[in-house]
């Protein structure tokens, strides 16, 4: 069976609008394990709305959420992330470690509104590169002005901006648009990594199984476990940066 890393998903419970209860996040582990994901990062919401628990109780969640994948397979590994929504806060708070990074490397996730404009997108991420970090964008197929005109997309992959996209949008769930821009996108080989954006056991499942099937026939093998697995675990073994000590 094939591995898979699912680097965005709501997998901690009781801390944003991802598993309500940990019998909940139990189920989304078992989903997850049958996909064939061995490794996930979890990313909570920090936003206004949607959730921005804070470091300390992010991590004592993750230790609970270890403990019940290790009961699955004590293989299946968790990590902790966030996954951001811009604001002009968003640097500083990342500086004094009150916004996680990705496993405590240098890179983070971040996400907009969908209607945001390609301004205050490329604005926002240049923002965060300019205080030192390595930026993935969550789901790229979501934002509109992406979407509408590919050239933009491109300007900010030459950014230097990791793209992530979700396994939904490859299998069509997230709509025609969606898929067709996902396949440019992998076309191109300017996809970074793939989550499940996983938020419950039902509509919004930890799924990555038929995305990956899909890919590996489309576009073979080693793209499939480039973008599935191998990106994620390079990024994950990534050194820790100077600032963070
Ligand atoms: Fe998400």
């Amino acid at each position: 069976m094939e591995r898979y890393i699912d680097m965005h998903c709501h997998i901690l419970p009781g801390v944003d609008d991802g598993a309500a209860s940990m019998e909940e996040t139990e189920k989304m582990l078992r989903i997850a394990y049958d996909e064939g994901i061995r490794c996930m990062i979890a990313t909570p919401h920090y936003h206004p709305r949607r959730g921005h628990g804070h470091p300390d109780i992010l991590r004592k969640k993750l230790t609970l959420v270890r403990k019940a994948a290790q009961n699955i397979d004590e293989k299946f590994r968790i990590y902790l992330g966030a996954e951001i929504y811009f604001g002009q806060d968003v640097p500083e708070k990342l500086r004094q470690g009150e916004i996680l990074t990705m496993n405590r490397r240098n890179q983070v996730m971040v996400e907009f509104s969908p209607a945001d404009s390609f301004n205050y997108i490329k604005q926002g991420l240049q923002q965060i590169q300019m205080a030192g970090y390595e930026v993935i964008l969550a789901h790229a197929e979501r934002y509109f002005c992406l979407v509408d005109k590919f050239e933009l997309v491109e300007h900010i992959w030459n950014m230097g901006v990791n793209i992530q996209i979700n396994t939904g949008s490859i299998t069509g769930d997230s709509g025609r648009k969606a898929r067709q821009f996902v396949k440019d996108l992998m076309d191109q080989d300017m996809v970074f990594g793939v989550g499940s954006d996983a938020h419950n056991t039902e509509n919004r499942a930890p799924r990555m199984g038929k995305a990956a099937a899909y890919v590996k026939k489309k576009y073979g093998e080693a793209y499939m476990k480039k973008i599935f697995f191998n990106n994620s675990a390079a990024m994950l073994r990534k050194i820790k940066s100077e600032s963070e000590g």
